[in-house]
Formats: C-alpha cells, sequence, structure tokens
C-alpha cells in the first residue's frame, strides 16, 4: 500500500459516526447512522450536528472532516506544536488577536484560548482561508509551522492565527465540545 493510500485509510478510520440535529434524530434514539465520510450524501452534509470519535488520532495527527459544507480541521498537537503556539505573546499577533472561537467569545487570540482542552492538544478549526476562502495546507506548512493559503500566500502558526499575509483573521473555531474522552460534538 502507498504512503497516500495508508494515509487515506487511516483517516477514514477515524470517523466513525454523525448524527443529527432536531428533527433528525429523536431524544433518546440509541443507534446513530454510520456515514463514510468521504462519500457524505447530500442530506448528511447538512446536519447541523456531528459527532467525530478521535480515539485513533496519533499526536501529529490530523483528519478533516466535512461540516455544514466546509472542511474542519481537528488536530491533535505535538509537545512541539503546543510550546510554539503558548509562547506566543498577543503582541506578536499584528493581524487579529480575537481568538474567533464562539466557544469562549470575546476572547483574546491566546493560544489557551484557541485549544478544546487546557492542556493545548486538541485544536478544531474551520479550515478555510479568512482571506478569500481558500482550502489552507496544513501538516506544518507555511514560515510559521501550521498551515498555508497558497493562493496569495498567508501563513498561519501552530494555533490557525494568520501570522502574515494577506488573510484578515484567525481561522474561525466552530461550536465544538468534547462529549466523551474521545468524542468530539461539532455543532
Ligand atoms: S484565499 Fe488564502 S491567501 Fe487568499
Amino acid at each position: 500500500m502507498s504512503n497516500a493510500e495508508d494515509h487515506d485509510s487511516s483517516r477514514r478510520d477515524f470517523i466513525h459516526y454523525a448524527a443529527g440535529g432536531a428533527g433528525v434524530v429523536t431524544v433518546g434514539a440509541a443507534v446513530w447512522p454510520l456515514v463514510n465520510q468521504m462519500n457524505p450524501s447530500a442530506d448528511v452534509e447538512a446536519l447541523s450536528t456531528i459527532f467525530v470519535d478521535v480515539g485513533d488520532l496519533e499526536p501529529g495527527g490530523q483528519v478533516t472532516v466535512n461540516f455544514l459544507g466546509k472542511p474542519v480541521f481537528i488536530r491533535r498537537r505535538t509537545e512541539e506544536e503546543i510550546a510554539d503556539g503558548r509562547a506566543v505573546e498577543l503582541s506578536d499577533l499584528s493581524i487579529d488577536r480575537d481568538s474567533r472561537n464562539p466557544n469562549r467569545p470575546g476572547s483574546d487570540a491566546l493560544d489557551s484560548n484557541r485549544t478544546m482542552d487546557e492542556e493545548g492538544e486538541w485544536l478544531v478549526m474551520i479550515g478555510v482561508c479568512t482571506h478569500l476562502g481558500c482550502v489552507p495546507l496544513g501538516d506544518g506548512a507555511g514560515d510559521f509551522g501550521g498551515w498555508f493559503c497558497p493562493c496569495h500566500g498567508s501563513h498561519y502558526d501552530t494555533a490557525g492565527r494568520i501570522r502574515r499575509g494577506p488573510a484578515p483573521e484567525n481561522m474561525h473555531i466552530p461550536v465544538a465540545e468534547f462529549v466523551d474522552d474521545v468524542t468530539i460534538q461539532l455543532g
């Protein structure tokens, strides 16, 4: 199996199920529909809430899920990525100092306000460049070790904050929470 195939199959393994919001799944429903993440149907794309099992994601691993028609990056950061992100002062952020995190409304863009957990391992964000909407490249891309948007050259750091280039805002974070040790609810 090639590296690419191996990568694809391991990514598929992370997506175990998704569930719908009101009107799709009734309260108390015990069985959620299985979803093939690589080929989501139109009704799945429209679901307002999905659950993502991240139990198999190792540090340095990332999975991209389609949520409300947009890619959402779920990354389990390495210790180095966490340290890099936490070392950044607000004064280093010359473009956007807002966390863009609806889970912590009004907070500043310190690394600790961008991550899901106190330790800073889990970063979940909408994978859309805030310039004109391209999907940035990840896995340490760009001059700040995070993501790089090749469309017009926007560099994002390990917390998805815009550090250089034309994008005006940090990558946005969706409404998200851990509902148990290994499951993230989006929406
Ligand atoms: S869309 Fe990303 S830099 Fe323009």
